[in-house]
């Protein structure tokens, strides 16, 4: 086996495939050009759909190779084990109604031995056993078999195994034949083949032929090219061809494993349970790695956010800032792991060293906030803590850390963490059950929450309507995001609104909430009334205190650029009709949750 790097390996297969008449073209944007049905690009056949499909002739000729950049966070919650990676680069090499299986299997057979050097007994492959009237790839086998690979080292499997695409809903897909290599590790058991996740067969390339077309009616019509789609991982390639144990543990990581070393707390790790340590250090590298990918991508425009690709995005960040915890990492890590990426892949996509200023600052601006959240969350768990001692307990219950995870964004995994560390005990069950009972009830109470907490409809609750959504603003903004409404009620006489906050109000607290609402009031702007669905209304920034269902068509209250929520109504027409906002008191209204009563305009 030959030692390469990413950069060796890129550049042998891309003089590989010219020598065999490809026309070397641009990877492309990991953020897909026309296709809703993605949000990433996932393989380099992506951006080649139209030209699969014959819809139109590519410029380049009919045999294309490439690199491309692609995302896959369909199991992000996998990675942490040896294999599992949400970024990767994919070699790809195609043939546009051009080659077919003898030339794809034939050259694929030479590059793996003759220039990576791998040798023949170490290589497996599966090809297609048939399956809903299409009929195996015997020809594949047999191709396979001219190659001098034994039928040993030949599987056939169904289409769960051995068909690829398509890559959305609809588009081209056919039957495939996947290359592995045997690690040389001990089988797991009798069953133990190719396609076994037991780690003995790592899978490094795969030759689809696509001379299918999935219809959105979901069959499978012959397409009438006979294309060749192809992709070999960069990185379980090199890890195969390093002979190390996983891709963590490449050239390709080093760098950014030895920030990540270099900024840990050795007192922390080495008090940590191992298996965590290095699940952390895999989930860390493999996160940063990809958001900072998605943030320097050429075509730019994703952000950390709550729908779509920005929620991906976002939730690659925390989960990075969540594990980073784990190690001792002080905060500001990411850009720090942004600036390694850069150095380790700026030659190769320019767009790592160009853009690579403002992706710090948004990985900044995200760590901060989310720390925020959990040094909130770990404030709460404290107060937890302290009174269960208090009273000789050990156990936290199911519905005490659903609150913490519910209620102040406190992921379960931190729960458990600092539990172990004060030596308690976590209801792990009734943490579930708490979660399911949560979601039943968000789907069946849907956008009633707020009709719940209107009497009637009077003129006054109306204009005391509109008010709490200017309150709840103005806390957002006084105490920051924390302040989450938990309750709403109102009666003729008053507003009543219960929000999640560990502490009293300050006076200055509670004026300055008065004078921001005030202040709002004095600009009699219109309150603004859309129907949108909640994705759209979430992408928009809107507070949305129920759990709506996917597409759902909800009302979306717009006042200024002050506050935006989610809501049923009734609002007043103009904030103008509120006359003026006090509060009469703040209190406690149960544990980690204050209770606000406020009257609008000539209320007592
Ligand atoms: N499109 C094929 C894959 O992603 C090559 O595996």
């Amino acid at each position: 086996m030959k030692q390469l790097t990413a950069d060796q390996l890129r550049e042998t297969y891309l003089g590989f495939f010219k020598s065999k008449g490809h026309a070397v073209i641009s990877g492309a944007s990991l953020i897909p050009e026309n296709d809703p049905t993605v949000l990433f690009t996932t393989a380099g056949m992506h951006p080649l759909v139209p030209f699969l499909m014959g819809e139109q002739a590519h410029p380049e000729g009919s045999r294309l190779a490439d690199v491309q950049k692609c995302v896959r966070t369909g199991d992000i919650d996998a990675v942490g084990d040896s294999a599992h990676l949400t970024f990767f680069e994919m070699l790809g090499n195609w043939s546009l109604n051009d080659y077919f299986k003898p030339e794809a299997i034939a050259w694929s057979f030479e590059f793996l031995v003759q220039h990576l050097g791998f040798d023949p007994k170490d290589l497996y492959v599966t090809v297609f056993a048939g399956e809903d009237g299409i009929p195996r790839d015997d020809e594949a086998i047999a191709l396979w078999k001219k190659q001098g690979l034994p039928d040993s080292h030949i599987f056939p499997l169904p289409r769960e195994d051995n068909w690829w695409g398509p890559a959305g809903v609809t588009g081209p897909c056919g039957p495939d034949t996947e290359m592995f290599i045997d690690t040389g590790k001990p089988a797991c058991g009798p069953g133990c083949r190719p396609g076994c996740h037991c780690g003995k067969f790592i899978e490094i390339w795969n030759n689809v032929f696509m001379q299918y077309n999935k219809t959105a009616d979901g069959k499978y019509v012959p397409l009438g090219r006979h294309n060749v789609d192809t992709g070999m991982g960069v990185e379980r390639t090199v890890c195969m061809l390093s002979g190390k144990p996983t891709v963590f543990d490449t050239e390709i990581f080093a760098p950014l494993m030895e920030k990540i070393d270099a900024l840990s707390d050795p007192a922390k790790v080495a008090a940590a349970d191992p298996a965590l340590v290095v699940k952390s250090r895999r989930i860390i590298a493999d996160h940063s790695r990809t958001a900072t990918f998605i943030l320097c991508d050429p075509k730019g425009g994703v952000k950390p956010g709550n729908i779509g690709a920005n929620y991906v995005l976002r939730r690659l960040i925390r989960r990075a800032v969540r594990y980073s915890r784990f190690l001792g990492i002080a905060p500001g890590f990411l850009p720090e792991l942004a600036s390694v990426i850069s150095a380790k892949y700026g030659a190769f996509y320019p767009e790592l060293r160009e853009k690579l200023a403002a992706c710090r600052e948004d990985l900044a601006a995200e760590e901060a906030r989310f720390n925020k959240t959990l040094d909130d969350g770990a404030k709460m768990f404290a107060k937890v803590a302290e009174q269960l001692k208090a009273h000789g307990q050990t156990r936290i219950s199911g519905k005490t850390a659903f609150k913490l995870y519910d209620t102040y964004g406190f992921p379960f995994e931190m729960t458990l963490e600092l539990a172990a560390e004060e030596g308690l005990d976590v209801d792990r069950e009734g943490f579930d059950e708490a979660n399911r009972k949560h979601q039943e009830l968000s789907r069946t109470t849907s956008a009633g929450t707020f009709k719940a907490g209107l009497q009637d409809n009077s003129e006054v609750v109306t204009r005391l309507h509109t008010a709490t959504h200017l309150l709840h603003a103005a806390l957002h903004k006084v105490l920051g995001p924390g302040a989450l409404q938990k309750g709403s009620n109102i009666t003729a006489e008053r507003l009543r609104f219960d929000f999640t906050w560990p502490e009293k109000m300050t006076p200055e607290q509670i004026k300055a909430v008065e004078d921001l609402v005030n202040a709002e009031i004095a600009k009699a702007v219109p309150v603004e009334k859309k129907l949108e669905t909640i994705e759209e209304a979430r992408a928009e920034g809107a507070t949305a205190l129920f759990s709506a269902k996917y597409g759902e068509q909800v009302s979306v209250y717009t006042i200024g650029d002050f506050s935006k929520e989610v809501c049923c109504g009734p609002h007043v027409a103009n904030i103008s009709e509120l006359g003026s906002f006090k509060i009469l008191k703040e209190q406690s209204s149960s544990a980690g949750v204050r209770r606000i009563k406020a009257v609008v305009g000539n209320m007592k």
